[in-house]
């Protein structure tokens, strides 16, 4: 594992995977390989044929066979005969976008790179080095870095590159991509993740076909509607079997990914900034970095490159005091009072969840300001005490003295017009002068490009936490950004805005969690609509989708998972009928499912009968129990829940002692051979028992635990499968344990 710089060629070696470019005879930087370990240079692979209309940079003579058109570049711009979607666009003083990006030099580093003011990666320096390769304007003084952050045995590369303008003209970067990749000329499936508010991150599989595919975001978060992150996998990738290589960007506001098939049939995947809401002007000596992204590649299969970024996320991503510790498990109120309530009905609802061995209450929207419904009170964090006698602190005393801790919803980005916030500051929100700004759920966003916005709401935060013993806070955003002005920049600086307001929002994030660092921040967007790498540098979990309807959910965490981990996914038990779709699923489904994530509740717990309350016990008993393995343990999906009728999914101990597979059967069949589950990730040569816990049909809600008296070969196991119990009813819930002999 190394990186290593031989005959102009660079090649980062991983675990399992090989990154090659070359130096070519004009200074140019090539992509040559990403893929299998081969131990050679593979530059022989590449390909020049002589292509009419495909255009020849000056210094190559008549050599007409050396195109930037139809050569696999490792970072293309404009004005050198590349056509196809370039990795950068750059405005000189003169207004010419031109830029012929020639070798410069490069660097090996110790440690990762990290990107100031953005989320970055971050790993010890024994497991990772960073190459920089510096490229530079063959006619300016204008330099594009390109850092590969290398963390060797997850076989991932966090990628970007930074700007430098040294000419004497001001220039304005239109679009400078985080990732530019190159994959050749095989046949690509896409698994991107797209879907709609109440319905995030849906697998959706596409073929790449000629032509530019783009996923995106322009609502100034990651959004509902596409995530940050894309899988292509070449055809007949499997889970287990084949090549296939993803990416995450490590952000959380606007951003474009865009897949192209070329015109010689070669398929290339660009993520970055939105080029629709971003450009920066650069003046002699300033530079810009752009945010990270992390790529990974796996020769065996989506399993694997699933692993290689739950490692990373968890481990390289995530910070802070409760990043790899245990998660305590929440009851939260909303989708029990919304919001109606004062604190004896908080209390009593935490009374009760206490008992059933709940460790923590979270009080929702609705505790501050005027804010009886959602037309008013945003931007006012001061606790209402008509609601609330006695104020937080009583309360939180109160629920303390229960043995429960307590954490507290906000929305801080947020401001309403019936405020006294807004009152008095107006000109804190975004909105464009002699316009009337977009309303959305009745609210404004505030400038948090405006460093005076988010210095006010770091002090009124701050001391909230500080005179408060609040040990979480769930941080929501409900609603997209729209109106992009703030009178802090001029008129041709305007869209830097969209940028600078993401680093604003980190730079409050960051200085919580510095000065806090007791107090774990859920993230949250209207459920799930701003997930992605970049909040999970300051939010160890994320609260996964405003849809609890337990079906529906395992749609959700399906394609949620296969990028993010299982302990980055807030995840709860609501109540039935289902508020949101109006199904009903047992409450044994509704706590399978959500073990697969952040476990909690949203619902009254004093409103079920007695013998679901001993269920409630018996899962948080459960949940508390397994979440080392939840969490720490490899995820494998068993079956794509949209074409086989079933979600199961499997979390197997790194050492493969033991596994816990989960599932629901969507429909009962009445003529049908029993379903069959095939585990992963255990031994083949040693010998299991399993334990089925089985609902027989949906009035099942404590199914039997029954161990299975024979043992099994991982092996036996593995091929022949795990055959379900008969079952009748829609959504039944099972769960598999395997143990070692
Ligand atoms: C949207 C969140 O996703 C919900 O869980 C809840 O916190 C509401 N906002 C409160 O307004």
């Amino acid at each position: 594992m190394s990186i290593t710089v031989k005959n102009n060629i660079f090649s980062i070696e991983t675990a399992n995977t090989l990154y090659q470019m070359k130096v070519d005879s004009f200074g140019v930087l090539n992509h040559v390989w990403y893929g299998e370990k081969t131990g050679c240079e593979m530059a022989f692979c590449q390909n020049y044929p002589d292509v009419g209309f495909s255009g020849n940079v000056y210094d190559a003579g008549n050599q007409r066979a050396y195109s930037h058109d139809t050569m696999s570049l490792e970072y293309s711009s404009l004005g050198t005969g590349d056509y196809r979607v370039p990795a950068i666009e750059i405005t000189d003083e003169r207004g010419v976008s031109s830029l012929d990006l020639r070798f410069h030099s490069y660097e090996i580093t110790p440690g990762l790179f990290s990107v100031k003011g953005l989320p970055s990666a971050y790993a010890d320096a024994a497991d990772c080095k960073t190459l920089s390769i510096r490229l530079k304007d063959k006619f300016s003084e204008v330099y594009v870095t390109l850092n590969y952050g290398v963390i060797f045995d997850r076989d991932m590369i966090v990628r970007n590159a930074c700007v430098l303008n040294e000419s004497n003209g001001e220039i304005v970067i239109n679009k400078a991509a985080s990732l530019f990749v190159n994959l050749g000329t095989d046949d690509y499936e896409c698994l991107h993740f797209g879907g709609k508010y109440a319905f995030e991150r849906s697998a959706m599989k596409e073929s790449i076909t000629d032509g530019i595919k783009v996923f995106e975001s322009t609502r100034g978060y990651s959004s509902h509607q596409e995530n940050p992150s894309i899988i292509l996998g070449r055809k007949g990738c499997t889970e287990d079997v084949g090549y296939c290589v993803g990416a995450a960007f490590v952000y959380s506001g606007s951003f474009k990914t865009e897949v192209e098939k070329d015109h010689m049939g070669q398929t290339k995947v660009v993520m970055g900034l939105n080029p629709e809401q971003f450009s920066w002007n650069l003046k002699k000596g300033e530079s810009f970095e752009t945010p990270e992204v992390l790529l990974s590649c796996s020769t065996s299969g989506l399993a694997k490159l699933t692993k290689n970024f739950h490692k990373t996320i968890r481990e390289n991503i995530t910070r802070g005091k409760f990043n790899l510790s245990s998660r305590p498990v929440l009851i939260n109120n909303w989708e029990a009072t919304y919001f109606t309530f004062d604190e004896e009905k908080i209390e009593k609802i935490a009374r009760q969840a206490a008992e059933l061995g709940i460790d923590m209450m979270v009080l929702d929207d609705g505790w501050f300001g005027k804010r009886d419904s959602d037309l008013s009170g945003l931007g006012d964090w001061f606790v209402n005490e008509e609601k609330l006698h006695g104020g937080l602190a009583k309360l939180i005393e109160k629920i303390n003295a229960m043995g429960m801790k307590f954490g507290l919803w906000m929305e801080p980005e947020m401001v309403s017009e019936d405020s006294d916030l807004y009152r008095a500051h107006p000109e804190w929100v975004i909105k464009i002068p002699g316009r009337d700004p977009v309303r959305s759920r009745y609210q404004l966003v505030l400038d948090f490009s405006n460093p005076e916005v988010v210095d006010y709401l770091y002090e009124r935060i701050a001391d909230i936490l500080s005179t408060n013993h609040i040990e979480y806070v769930k941080w929501d955003c409900n609603r997209s950004i729209s109106d992009w002005y703030t009178p802090t920049l001029p008129a041709n600086r305007m869209k830097e805005m969209p940028h600078r307001y993401m680093l604003g929002l980190y730079s409050l994030l960051q200085r919580i969690n510095d000065n806090f660092p007791d107090v774990m921040i859920e993230g949250c967007s209207g459920g799930g609509g701003r997930f992605d790498a970049g909040m999970l540098q300051y939010c160890p979990q994320i609260w996964c989708s405003d849809n609890t309807d337990a079906h529906d959910r395992t749609f959700i965490q399906y394609g949620t998972n296969f990028i993010y981990p299982v302990s980055a996914v807030g995840s709860h038990v609501s109540a039935v009928p289902n508020h949101q779709t109006g199904r009903t699923t047992s409450l044994n489904t509704r706590g399978v499912v959500a073990m697969c994530g952040s476990f909690g509740y949203e619902l009254d717990l004093n409103k079920i009968s007695e013998e679901e309350k001993q269920v409630v016990i018996k899962q948080v008993a459960r949940y508390k129990d397994k979440q080392p393995l939840i969490y720490g343990g490899d995820y494998y999906r068993l079956n794509d829940p949209y074409e086989s009728g079933m979600a199961a999914w499997e979390y197997a101990a790194t050492d493969g002692t033991s596994a816990l597979i989960q599932g629901v059967i969507y429909r009962a069949e009445v003529t049908s051979l029993k379903k069959r589950i095939f585990p992963k990730g255990l031994v083949e040569d040693r010998c299991y028992r399993v334990t089925k816990r089985m609902a027989t049909s949906p009035e099942d809600i404590a199914p039997e635990s029954v161990t299975d008296e024979q043992s099994y070969t991982g092996k036996a196991l593995m091929t022949g499968g795990i055959l379900l119990d008969n079952y009748k009813g829609d959504d039944v819930a099972f769960e598999l344990e395997i143990k070692l002999k």
